[in-house]
């Protein structure tokens, strides 16, 4: 490609290191989208004749049906996806390949190949989130009043519901949504054109290749526009967030699993054996699904690492951005999509999660709540008596509601036995109904404006 200023080839290790095609080659599609779109303009703007471009694009289309098929062979010898095609394409066409380089380099072909790539990843993205949005909701809408421990520090804290748990990631996963739509948005401009770094004295129309390739409008400076990678960086750490929440998901369903806790049963199809012990259901998707998210963030960090220090504009490290990129968009794909057929196959054991929600005096604040609001009680007084209601109960062995009026009326004597009825755990939930607290009809209706919500989307 370059034969004119180079006596001899490179060395063999030269070209290990510098070939991109093993990886680069899943751009082939961008790439021909890219040129195509190019060529256009080249014709359009009288930089080539309509009949070179006629004779290129029905060249490239024919490139496209080989690969689309199978059948074409990628050479590391011509280095990356670019060279690749454009040296078929000569094979193909002659002469006129030649000149579909004009106005542009590989700086900004790589570039838009990227951003068309990193487009199309982020709305599959963006797809696979809602899908498991719509997994969690439909399993809070079924369970929105089905008792369970909610925790701080892992230890018993107050009564919630299922459906109010589940909910949570349906936020939590919104916002991943906004954070991947926010890095479309920003990212949809078009670097074709800005050609090596400077720009070309080719009367090119930029405007029109970006709306040709779907852009909103092509980027303001050349320099920039071969320089960029933050439109990855964005999508990586949108990405990485996401995987960390799907991570705690998964860390959740783990622990749910287990005979100990035993609040979830994973399907056959989500769980695996032991080889030895046959009693072992296994949540590997869980685990797997928490243990990959440590490539995403690897992604994320390697590519930060691998920007810091670059002058402007292109430098060939930046090649260095594709593998972790792909390997990060294809492992939370597929996290997703684990995550969704896990959270729609698993079954929540209602009585060991309701049993478990009375464990560890989980309704004390409620008990405190009743003595602020009947007798008047300060919080902090309140708090001081429930505080030592709970060390006697504690001291026999026993649940709060296990205590009789008496020993009640001991601690605190205007206790009355109307107490009792809010040391159940179904009582405290239903009480909860504050905007946005446990309480069931809350949870109902919010997962009924997640569905509704979901299916607009
Ligand atoms: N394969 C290269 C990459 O992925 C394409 C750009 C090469 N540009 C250059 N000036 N060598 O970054």
């Amino acid at each position: 490609m370059w034969g004119g200023r180079f006596a001899t080839g490179p060395d063999a290790i030269m070209e290990e290191i510098n070939a991109s095609i093993d990886f680069d080659q899943r751009l082939w599609r961008q790439d021909i989208r890219g040129s195509l779109a190019h060529a256009a303009m080249l014709a359009e703007t009288g930089i080539l004749t309509r009949e070179d471009v006629d004779v290129i694009s029905a060249g490239l289309k024919g490139i496209e049906a080989e690969i689309e098929a199978g059948r074409f062979t990628f050479s590391r010898a011509l280095e990356d996806i670019h060279m690749n095609i454009e040296s078929n394409l000569k094979d193909r066409i002659g002469l006129a390949a030649g000149r579909l380089h004009t106005a542009r380099s590989r700086n900004d072909q790589v570039a838009t190949d990227m951003r068309l790539w990193v487009r199309d990843a982020l709305d599959q993205l963006d797809e696979q989130v809602a899908d498991l949005q719509l997994a969690l909701a439909e399993k809070a809408d079924t369970y929105a009043g089905a008792v369970m421990p909610g925790f701080t520090h892992l230890q018993s804290a107050q009564p919630v519901t299922f459906g109010h748990h589940l909910l949570a990631y349906v936020e939590m996963l919104a916002r991943d949504r906004g954070r991947l739509r926010d890095a479309r948005e920003r990212m949809n401009e078009s670097p074709l054109g800005a050609a090596a770094l400077a720009g070309t004295s080719f009367p090119i129309d930029r405007h029109m290749t970006a709306k040709a390739l779907g852009f909103a409008r092509p980027t303001a400076n050349s320099l920039d526009s071969v320089s960029d990678r933050d439109f990855v960086l964005e999508t990586l750490s949108a990405a990485s967030i996401c995987a960390m929440h799907l991570s705690r998901l998964a860390e959740e369903i783990v622990l749910w699993a287990t005979p100990q806790f035993g609040f979830v049963k994973l399907s056959d199809k989500f769980s695996t054996g032991s080889s030895i012990m046959p009693q072992k259901r296994n949540p590997d998707a869980a685990e797997l699904v928490r243990g990959k998210a440590g490539r995403v963030f690897g992604a994320l960090q390697g590519l930060l690492t691998m920007m810091k220090g670059l002058p402007l504009t292109y430098s060939k490290d930046m090649q260095e951005d594709k593998e972790g990129t792909f390997d990060a968009v294809q492992t939370l794909s597929l996290c997703l999509a684990a995550s969704a057929g896990m959270v729609r196959d698993m079954q929540p054991d209602l009585k060991t999660m309701k049993k478990a929600a009375g464990l560890g005096y989980a309704t004390a604040t409620d008990l405190a709540d009743w003595l602020v609001r009947v007798l008047k009680m300060p919080f902090r007084d309140a708090h001081h008596v429930t505080g030592r209601l709970v060390g006697l109960a504690s001291s026999k062995g026993v649940g709060l509601e296990k205590l009789s009026l008496a020993e009640m009326q001991e601690v605190e004597p205007k206790i009355s036995d109307e107490i009792f009825a809010v040391l159940g755990v179904e009582r405290s939930v239903k009480s909860r109904t504050s905007y946005g607290g446990t309480a069931p009809a809350n949870v109902k209706r919010q997962a009924k404006r997640w569905l509704k919500q979901l299916a607009k989307d």
